[in-house]
């Protein structure tokens, strides 16, 4: 069985002051070996700081929640995976659903984020997700399926090197948690997906996120294809992402 993996997506919260009051009780909290793999994906302007917090640290990683689908140049406000690399950051979010409906991120430009992140030797977490409606038309299948098949086939042998996370948006900031039944089904048609696209896909993490918290991370890190957690509202608090964290463990 894979490592989980639980990562904090801070999304655009934080501050100098904040970012040291999460990351001091999670680092303690955490201890030298936890059970599972544990990152914090926190905004680009703080990635130096949380990195130098994080320093000497090996239990908590540092991820960023976006890479640019360019190498370099003219691309004024991109971050390049190059430019993370030199933070180190271990993880990017690449096609977060709040990413794909604010700035108009394509499932190619997704998938050539996740290319640029792999390239820097960087794990990209790639989103996928259906929105409500999508769902009570019957199409959550078909869009998780056409979101992720655009990654694969960019990254082609690569792609066992990614992590997927699943991410309902109409679950996610909602409260509104998928049930582990529900999430489990999705993951099911994601693994099966990666399988036909490789031999390795029982090592690809397919992470759930939407509302997941203390209360409900056990449950759903029980499903057989759930093998983590993306984490946006409760990483913003230590005591309840430590919460996820043991359950995961
Ligand atoms: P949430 O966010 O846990 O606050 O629902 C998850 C995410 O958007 O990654």
């Amino acid at each position: 069985m894979t490592r989980k993996l639980i990562a904090g997506n801070w999304k655009m919260n934080g501050s100098l002051a904040a970012n040291v009051a999460l990351v001091q009780p999670l680092l303690a909290g955490v201890g030298s070996t936890p059970g599972c793999d544990v990152a914090v994906c926190a905004p680009a302007p703080y990635l130096a700081q949380v990195q130098s917090l994080l320093a000497g640290a090996q239990a908590i990683a540092l991820g960023a929640q976006d890479v640019s689908q360019h190498e370099s140049g003219a691309f004024t406000g991109d971050v390049s995976a190059a430019m993370l690399k030199d933070f180190g950051v271990r993880y990017a979010i690449a096609g977060h659903s709040e990413r794909r409906l604010h700035q108009g991120e394509t499932d190619m430009q997704v998938a050539a984020k996740a290319k640029r992140a792999l390239a820097a030797g960087i794990t990209p977490i790639v989103c996928v997700g259906e929105t409500l409606r999508e769902r009570e038309e019957g199409m959550t299948e078909f869009i998780v399926k056409r979101q992720l098949s655009a990654v694969i086939h960019l990254n082609g042998h690569c792609i066992s090197e990614i992590v997927v996370a699943y991410e309902p948006v109409w679950a996610i900031g909602t409260g509104q948690t998928a049930t582990p039944e529900q999430a489990q089904a999705v993951h099911a048609v994601l693994r099966a997906q990666l399988k036909a696209a490789t031999g390795h896909a029982q090592r690809v993490r397919i992470l759930y996120g939407g509302s997941m918290n203390a209360a409900n991370a056990a449950q759903l890190l029980a499903q057989p294809d759930i093998d983590g957690g993306l984490i946006g509202g409760a990483s913003l608090k230590a005591p309840d992402f430590l919460q996820i964290i043991a359950a995961a463990a």
